[in-house]
């Protein structure tokens, strides 16, 4: 299309067409409403293409000149907000071209030789994923290193440790909130993962075929710091993989942080009292004057819900079309861009409210010692006097049957008192029955010690330096 048949295209496409698209159709089709957000990558892609074309004598030098004059002109334009995004233009990628060949006449017209804009726009999402991605790493480490110091500050406070959320075990904090150091570490690693299959290039793959052209396409994709070209011109302008793997670490990461507002929610609520949440992320009531509420968490769980739901919208969308490209991919872009501004913000305020987690320690010790977490010590504290473990459960089980009828915990009974259920125990069975005694008791890998905990701090700042 020239620049005048371009400016036209809302009469008609070419001189195959006659008649105009109807408005409504030309509304429904568009995209540029929303994949403008792109025009940073499909200039840098077409700066890319242009450069090659020029190196390879398909283009002479003064015409890729030219596009380089009128790429800066427009991005100073689309910077400075004067660019004139028009929906009769339909896309990102025809908008800019007919700028730019208005800008720099046949120049701009020879740009689109060897590509289409079906290979355009899947270099286009690719490039911009790849960038989203680095910041989403960034705000992940962030995030760690968030959590990684308030654990470190909490690394001996005792909360109960739950299964079927009635209190089990007792656990560090810190040990708790590493939890989630190691759900996001491995996000991390996920997205890290995605990025090594986004960073491919489809440039080349033109409209489905390949092209006729001598383009060097390993070079594009170092220009565009691309780790090497797709391999299948075909898969290359139809598959949207790298977008729905993304979407799954992205829907998964989000679960991860959906789980931990569940519990900052819980810890909040008055039947807990855990913790408090700086009021700088809470709201109040209009009409309940004394309300505190976890608005942040609870917005970030309902959110969680958007982005799993766009992955599920992004296998439908894939999964009926045929080979090569279907205008369905453009229906891509509006639940990855959600998923990436969903996920970015969340991150981002993540990392901010665990600097502003208010821990209540003896809110914390009071529920634990309430709900017999040291119970297994005791049977452990048996088995190591020889009880078979199975027996020592059950001796346990009366202790604890007495201690709740008399409304008292474990280590509130004397010694002669627990010398009736089994006269195997000693003076220094109260060693166990403390929660520090507990906690300390597992120091194996990964056990919840105070001082495996510093262990682990220590590996993740290591890992998280830099
Ligand atoms: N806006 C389109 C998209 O997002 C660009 C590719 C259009 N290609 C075509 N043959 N109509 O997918």
């Amino acid at each position: 299309m020239s620049s005048n048949q371009l400016d036209k295209k809302s009469q008609a496409w070419s001189a195959l067409f006659s008649e105009p698209m109807s408005e409504l159709v030309q509304r429904y089709t568009a995209s540029v409403g929303f994949d403008r957000r792109l025009w940073r990558a499909d200039i840098a892609g077409s700066l890319a293409h242009a450069e090659m074309l020029a190196a390879q004598g398909v283009i002479g030098a003064e015409d890729r000149a030219a596009i380089e004059r009128g790429m800066a002109q427009i991005t100073q334009e689309i910077e400075a907000g004067t660019f004139e995004w028009k929906l009769a233009l339909e896309d990102v990628h025809l908008n800019i071209e007919a700028r730019l060949t208005q800008l720099v006449g046949d120049a701009g017209k020879r740009l689109h030789t060897g590509r289409s804009r079906n290979d355009q726009v899947a270099t286009d999402v690719r490039l911009w994923l790849r960038d989203e991605i680095d910041a989403i790493g960034a705000l992940l480490a962030e995030l760690q290193r968030g959590l990684v110091d308030c654990a470190e500050r909490h690394a001996e406070v005792v909360l109960p440790g739950f299964t079927h959320l009635q209190v089990a075990q007792p656990v560090s904090f810190g040990h708790h909130l590493l939890a989630y150091v190691e759900m996001f570490a491995r996000d991390a690693e996920r997205f890290a993962d995605v990025r090594r299959r986004t960073n491919r290039l489809p440039l080349g793959a033109a409209a489905l075929a390949g092209t006729s052209y001598p383009l060097d396409r390993e070079r594009v994709a170092r220009t565009l710091g691309m780790e090497g070209v797709c391999q299948n011109s075909l898969d290359a302008v139809s598959d949207r993989d790298f977008a729905i793997e993304f979407s799954a670490a992205a829907a998964l990461c989000m679960v991860h942080v959906s789980r931990f507002s569940e519990e900052l929610v819980l810890w909040m609520s008055q039947n807990f009292g855990f913790i408090d949440l700086a009021d700088r992320f809470c709201t109040g009531s209009s009409i309940m004057p004394q309300k505190k509420n976890p608005d942040v968490p609870e917005l970030a769980r309902g959110k969680t819900g958007r982005v799993v739901g766009h992955l599920m919208g992004l296998l439908t969308l894939m999964k009926g079309q045929p080979l090569a490209y279907n205008k369905d991919n453009q229906e891509d872009k509006e639940p990855l861009f959600d998923s990436v501004d969903t996920l970015k913000d969340t991150l981002r305020i993540f990392g901010e409210l665990v600097g502003g987690i208010v821990v209540k320690p003896e809110a914390m010790e009071r529920a634990a010692r309430r709900g017999y977490a040291t119970a297994t010590d005791l049977a452990d504290y048996l088995v190591r006097q020889g009880l078979p473990f199975r027996d020592a459960h059950e001796v346990v089980a009366h202790v604890v049957k007495t201690a709740l009828q008399r409304g008292v915990d474990l280590s509130e009974l004397s010694l002669a008192e627990l010398q009736v259920f089994h006269p195997a125990v000693r003076e220094d069975v109260f060693e166990v029955l403390t929660l520090r005694g507990s906690l300390d008791a597992r120091r194996v890998v990964g056990g919840t010690a105070p001082a495996q905990v510093r262990a682990q701090i220590a590996r993740h700042r290591a890992r998280l330096a830099g």
